[in-house]
C-alpha cells in the first residue's frame, strides 16, 4: 500500500524509516517531510487539507498517518474521514485531551483519572487565592498550544503569581494563555507512555523516558526533548496494570461515552509518584524523540498497527516488539532552545564498524537539502542518533558512537541519556 505521512520532523523522520523496511508499503510520501524524508519516500508541498485528500483519492493512498498535533487539533482528520478516508489520527473533538488543558484536567476529573490537583480560571484573583493554598513548587499553564512552552514551574508564590498574571494578561502566550491552569506539584519520575487506540482496543507500547532538559543531571532549560530510551526499567508490571485499569481504560471509555471515541496515539505524561502513576497530561500524537526509538523496537510491520488502528481494527492485530532496547541522542543546534542557528553542513563519517551498521542509525529532524545537494542542520533538534542494543548500556554506548560520527557547526547534544535507568 501506499502511505502519506504527514509532518516535517524526526518523528515522521521514524515512521516513514518503519514503513520503508515494511514489504506490505509500495511508496511513501511525505507532507510536507524534511531535507531527509526525500530518501525514504516523495516529499508534498501541499498543507491544505481538502487538496491532500484530493491527492489520497487521486493517488490511490490507502492510509495517511499524522505525525504532530497542529493538524489534528485544526481537525484534519475530520476532513479526511467525511470523505471516506483512512487516517491514522484523533478527530478535532477527540484532539482537545492535548488542545485544552482544562479540556484535558476536566476530562480527567469527570473519569476519576488520577491528576495533579488543581483549578482551572481566567480570574487573577481566583489564581492567587489557589496559589496561597499550595506549597512551593508551584505549576502555571496556559489552557492552550504552547510548541510546549506553556507550563511554569515557579519556585516561589511570588513568581506563581507573576506567571499567572503575565499569561492571564495575554503577554506571555496571548489567546493561548487567556485561561490558565494552577496545580500542584508532583515530585517523582517522569514517564512517556504510549497507547495505540482504535476507538474501542488499544496497544501499549513499551514505556520510554524523555529528557526534556537541555543539559546534563536535567539542567538548563526545558526543550521539545534532549533524547529518550525505551523500554525503561521504572516500569513494572504493578504500573503497568494500574495504567490500563485506572487511566487507559477509563479513559478510552469515557471519551467513547462523550462521543469522541479516541483513535490514533494517546500518550500519556505519567509522574510516578511513591509507586503510583498520576497523569501530568495527555498529547494525542507521539512524543518527539520518543517515537524515534520506539519505532525500531516494534517488530510487528509498522503498516499493520497504524492501518487496523485505523481501520478499527486492532483487536485482529498482534503486535509484537523485540526483546531489546533503544537509546535516541538528539543532536540540536548551537542556539536551541534559545534562538534559530545558521545553517550547517552536516557531514556524517562513512561508518565501517558492522556492529554500527546492523544497530544504530539516524532519524533526521530538522534538515533541509540545499541546492548542491547537501544536508544542511536548519532546526533546532537537527537529528537523532538511535542505538539498539540487549541492555540500555549497549544501545546507549551504540547511540554515542553514532553521535561521535555526525558533525556540524555548533552540534550540542546530552551526554547522559537514559542516566536514570543506568
Ligand atoms: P506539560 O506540557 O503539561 O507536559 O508540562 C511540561 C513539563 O512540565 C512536564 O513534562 C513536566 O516535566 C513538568 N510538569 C508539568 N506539570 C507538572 C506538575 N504538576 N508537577 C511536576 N512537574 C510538572
Ligand atoms: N518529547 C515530548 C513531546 O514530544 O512532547
Amino acid at each position: 500500500m501506499d502511505i502519506l505521512i504527514l509532518g516535517a520532523g524526526g518523528r515522521e523522520y521514524s515512521i516513514g524509516l518503519a514503513l520503508s523496511k515494511d514489504e506490505n508499503v509500495d511508496k511513501i510520501y511525505f507532507a510536507p517531510g524534511n531535507g531527509a524524508t526525500d530518501t525514504l519516500g516523495e516529499n508534498l508541498t501541499i498543507s491544505d487539507f481538502s487538496e491532500l485528500a484530493d491527492f489520497v483519492e487521486s493517488n490511490g493512498v490507502e492510509l495517511t498517518i499524522v505525525g504532530p498535533e497542529g493538524p489534528l487539533v485544526d481537525g484534519v482528520v475530520d476532513v479526511f474521514e467525511s470523505r471516506g478516508l483512512n487516517i491514522f489520527g484523533p478527530s478535532k473533538s477527540a484532539a482537545q485531551l492535548e488542545g485544552s488543558k482544562i479540556f484535558m484536567k476536566n476530562f480527567l476529573a469527570r473519569h476519576n483519572v488520577p491528576t495533579a490537583r488543581y483549578i482551572e480560571t481566567d480570574s487573577l484573583e481566583e489564581a492567587y487565592k489557589f496559589i496561597e493554598t499550595l506549597s512551593t513548587p508551584i505549576v502555571v499553564k496556559a489552557d492552550g498550544l504552547c510548541g510546549g512552552k506553556g507550563v511554569i514551574i515557579a519556585q516561589s508564590y511570588d513568581e506563581a503569581k507573576r506567571a499567572a498574571g503575565e499569561m492571564l494578561s495575554g503577554n506571555s502566550f496571548g489567546d493561548a494563555g487567556t485561561k490558565i491552569v494552577v496545580e500542584e506539584f508532583l515530585d517523582g519520575y517522569e514517564l512517556s507512555v504510549f497507547a495505540i487506540c482504535d476507538g474501542k482496543d488499544y496497544v501499549v507500547l513499551p514505556a520510554a523516558q524523555d529528557h526534556k532538559r537541555l543539559l546534563n543531571n536535567d539542567k538548563g532549560p526545558n526543550t521539545g526533548g534532549m533524547g529518550a530510551y525505551a523500554p525503561t526499567p521504572l516500569v513494572n508490571d504493578d504500573i503497568y496494570r494500574k495504567l490500563d485499569e485506572r487511566v487507559i481504560v477509563p479513559t478510552l471509555e469515557g471519551m467513547k461515552a462523550e462521543g469522541m471515541p479516541f483513535k490514533g496515539v494517546l500518550f500519556i505524561g505519567v509522574m510516578v509518584v511513591d509507586g503510583e502513576p498520576i497523569i501530568l497530561e495527555y498529547n494525542v500524537r507521539f512524543g518527539d524523540p520518543e517515537c524515534e526509538e520506539l519505532m525500531p523496537l516494534l517488530k510487528s510491520p509498522a503498516s499493520e498497527l497504524f492501518y487496523k488502528a485505523a481501520r478499527g481494527n486492532l483487536a485482529d492485530a498482534k503486535i509484537e516488539f523485540y526483546d531489546k532496547y533503544a537509546v535516541g541522542v538528539v543532536m540540536a543546534s548551537k542556539d536551541y532552545p534559545y534562538k534559530s542557528s545558521p545553517a550547517a553542513e552536516i557531514i556524517v563519517d562513512d561508518i565501517h564498524h558492522d556492529e554500527l551498521k546492523d544497530n544504530a542509525h539516524i532519524s533526521y529532524a530538522g534538515v533541509s537539502r540545499g541546492d548542491d545537494g547537501k544536508l544542511y542542520a536548519t532546526g533546532g533538534r537537527v537529528l537523532v542518533c538511535v542505538g539498539l542494543g540487549d541492555s540500555i548500556a549497549q544501545a546507549q554506548e551504540r547511540a554515542y558512537m553514532l553521535v561521535g560520527q555526525v558533525h556540524f557547526a555548533g552540534k550540542q547534544c546530552r551526554t547522559d541519556i537514559a542516566y536514570q535507568a543506568l
